[in-house]
């Protein structure tokens, strides 16, 4: 049985552990494939034990399939996975699917994978439209009870609809997976979460590698001696403003690269072991600063993601980006 070699962890509100840095299993196209087993296998191996999918990138089998090769006790894994849109009506029937296809008796987290409900037809329904969001998060709610879902959170969820479904739940979300890099640092959405004990994911942590290698990156993993590289920063980053990084890479050497990172601000709990037998990437307070400032510069401040529709004047599967509460202008460009 492969080892754990990282033991950074960050808690959640529900007492619960989340290793700071996992894999993420978004393959570039939706399908199963040995090549997601290999890459998770891989990680495995490797020392990682946080794992994150969902029913949206249809490869939740293939991603079950490495758990049970790799032979990791179940407990020593925290696993993510997703309700899709077109799910918001069945929510329990999903979240049993899941665990089917997954072959585990329960995940670690689950998450409303976008606030956004689709109908029968794969039509997008508005927001006051039932399923409201709020309506699906009760349903997900009710998963606690028999502990097959040990935490729920949400996904790509703003300060606007954050605000929309904790005005109405009786569980806070343990956490909030959205888009986070330096050219889209969502300060405020950092600081609401973490005033209400909400853990932000970091997903597309290494922004896909779209500004990896600006200068300002390459001169911070420069001054950190030859070693250590851009995404390693941007994982620093990320891990040490109190935020989970979900990076997804098929190649063994950088998921090696992706797992030595350290954090030095607590969240909730705090780290548990800031002990790391790998090369660790701290990063200065004036490094922090200046990637905390680096979507200033001009044209940066923008998702790397490609969902981002020029319909409806800018939007994401159907909801405006006013719906969803995002600053952004068309094409994902930050106001
Ligand atoms: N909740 C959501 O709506 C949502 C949306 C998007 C993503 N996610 C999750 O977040 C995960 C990560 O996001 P992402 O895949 O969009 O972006 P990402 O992790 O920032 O970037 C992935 C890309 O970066 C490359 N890469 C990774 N590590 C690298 C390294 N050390 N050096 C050089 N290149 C590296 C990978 O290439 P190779 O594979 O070729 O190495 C891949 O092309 C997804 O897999 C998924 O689990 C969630």
């Amino acid at each position: 049985m492969p080892a754990a070699v990282s033991s950074r962890h960050f808690t959640l509100n529900n007492g619960t552990s989340i290793p700071a840095v996992g894999v993420g299993c978004w393959m570039g196209v939706c399908g199963e494939g040995e090549h997601v087993t290999t890459m998770v296998k891989t990680a495995l191996d490797l020392g990682y034990r946080h794992i994150d999918t969902a029913e949206n990138y249809g490869n939740e089998q293939s991603v079950g399939k490495a758990l049970r090769e790799s032979r990791v006790p179940r407990d020593e894994l925290f696993l993510t996975t997703k309700l899709d849109q077109s799910d918001h009506g069945r929510v329990k029937e999903a979240f049993t699917t899941s665990l089917t296809k997954l072959g585990v008796d329960y995940v670690d987290l689950y998450l409303m994978h976008w606030p956004m409900a689709y109908d029968e037809s794969g039509n997008t329904l508005q927001p006051e439209d039932s399923p409201t969001l709020v309506e699906t998060w009760r349903e997900m709610e009710r998963l606690l009870s028999d502990g097959k879902a040990k935490a729920i959170g949400v996904s790509n969820f703003s300060v606007q609809t954050l605000t929309e479904l904790l005005a109405h739940a009786s569980v806070v979300p343990a956490v909030n997976q959205v888009e986070l890099h330096p050219c889209l640092p969502q300060h405020e959405l950092v600081d609401f979460c973490s005033k209400r004990g909400i853990l932000l994911t970091a997903y597309s942590p290494v922004g896909k590698t779209k500004f990896a290698d600006d200068p300002a990156i390459t001169a911070i993993a420069s001054g950190h001696g030859p070693a250590v590289t851009n995404a390693q920063v941007l994982l620093s980053w990320g891990v040490q403003r109190g935020t989970a990084v979900i990076p997804k890479t098929v190649h063994a050497e950088r998921l090696k690269e992706n797992l030595q990172v350290i954090f030095s601000v607590p969240f909730c709990g705090g780290p548990d072991d800031l002990e790391h037998s790998g090369q660790l990437v701290h990063l200065s307070a004036a490094e922090m600063e200046t990637l905390d400032q680096f979507h200033g510069k001009p044209g940066m401040h923008r998702s790397v993601c490609g969902f981002h529709s020029a319909e409806l004047g800018g939007s994401c599967f159907g909801w405006t980006y006013a719906q969803l509460g995002w600053a952004m202008a068309v094409g994902g460009i930050h106001l």
